[in-house]
C-alpha cells in the first residue's frame, strides 16, 4: 500500500474518476436558470474553480462557449488535455480572476466557493466575477448552509471504476462552528490502479455559511442581486425560507445588476 502524499486536488485523474457522474441533472438546472433569469441569450459561460473540467465538457457539448479556471495547476493541465479545443482553461485565483470579454453566465457548483474562508475573499470573488459578467448575466452558485443538527449528516461514500482504475471516495463534514464560520471536512480516497493501492485522508478547512451571510455578502458586493434559489430537485425555494444545511445543497441565482460592467 502506498500513502499518497499529494493533496486530493493534485490528483486530477482520481478526482475526475470520483466525480465522473452523469452531469445531465446539473446541466438541466443551469439551462433552466439561464432561460428563466438571464436577460438575453446565454452563449459564453465561465466556471470558476473548474477542477478537471467535468462541467466544461458537459456544457460545451450543449453548444456553450466555455472558459474555466482553477488555482491548482495539475487540475488546469488535466482540464486543458480533456476538454474540446474550443474550451479555454487557465490558472487563476477565485479572489482575483478577471477576463477581457464579458461572459453571459457563470457557475460554481458543489460548494467550491467554500474554499474561500473569509468574508474579504468571498467579497473579492463576487466583485471580480461581477466584473467578468455582462449586465443581466447570471452567476449560479451551489452551496449548502450550516446544519441545525450535523449528527444527522451521514458521510457520503461512493465508488467509481473507469478504465480499470477503482476510486472509492468518502466525504464527511466532521464539524461546523458557526461562531468562527469554519467547517472541518475530511475526504478519504482509496484507489486501486493496476498493482498500486493508495489510501489517503485529507482534512479541509471550509467556510460555513448561514443564509444571512449569503444575503449580506451578495448585497454588499454591489454587483449582484439574489433573484432565485432552487433546491436539489430543481424546485423553486422562496427567498424568505429559513434555510439551513437540512434544506439541501441549493442553487443560488445571482443576477448581475446594472452597476457593473457591460
Ligand atoms: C470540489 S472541486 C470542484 C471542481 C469542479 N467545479 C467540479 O464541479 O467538479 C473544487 C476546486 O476548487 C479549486 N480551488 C480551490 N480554491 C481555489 C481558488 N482560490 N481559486 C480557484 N480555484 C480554487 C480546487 O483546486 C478544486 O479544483
Amino acid at each position: 500500500m502506498t500513502q499518497v502524499t499529494e493533496h486530493f486536488y493534485d490528483l486530477p485523474l482520481y478526482y475526475d474518476i470520483a466525480f465522473d457522474w452523469d452531469a445531465s441533472d446539473e446541466v438541466a438546472i443551469l439551462e433552466h436558470v439561464f432561460t428563466e433569469h438571464a436577460d438575453g441569450e446565454v452563449l459564453r459561460v465561465l466556471e470558476p474553480a473548474c477542477g478537471t473540467g467535468r462541467l466544461l465538457r458537459a456544457l460545451a457539448a450543449q453548444g456553450y462557449a466555455m472558459t474555466g479556471y482553477d488555482l491548482n495547476q495539475p487540475m488546469v493541465d488535466f482540464a486543458q488535455r480533456h476538454t474540446p479545443g474550443n474550451v479555454v482553461v487557465v490558472q487563476a485565483d477565485m479572489t482575483s480572476a478577471t477576463f477581457d470579454e464579458p461572459f453571459d453566465a457563470a457557475l460554481c457548483p458543489i460548494n467550491s466557493l467554500g474554499h474561500l474562508i473569509t468574508d474579504e475573499n468571498i467579497a473579492a470573488h463576487l466583485r471580480c466575477t461581477g466584473e467578468s459578467l455582462r449586465k443581466g448575466g447570471v452567476y449560479v452558485i451551489q452551496l449548502s448552509s450550516v446544519y441545525e443538527d450535523l449528527t444527522e449528516f451521514e458521510p457520503e461514500q461512493w465508488t467509481t471504476i473507469r478504465d480499470g482504475v477503482t476510486v472509492d471516495l468518502t466525504w464527511e463534514v466532521v464539524a461546523e462552528d458557526v461562531d468562527t464560520r469554519l467547517a472541518h471536512h475530511r475526504s478519504k480516497l482509496v484507489v486501486d490502479h493496476g498493482d498500486d493501492h493508495y489510501e489517503y485522508t485529507e482534512d479541509h478547512t471550509m467556510r460555513v455559511w448561514t443564509y444571512d451571510d449569503i444575503k449580506r455578502l451578495v448585497a454588499d458586493c454591489g454587483c449582484f442581486e439574489l433573484v432565485a434559489i432552487y433546491g436539489e430537485e430543481h424546485e423553486p425555494i422562496d427567498l424568505d425560507t429559513e434555510i439551513t444545511g437540512e434544506t439541501g445543497n441549493l442553487y443560488y441565482v445571482l443576477k448581475r445588476s446594472p452597476a457593473g460592467r457591460g
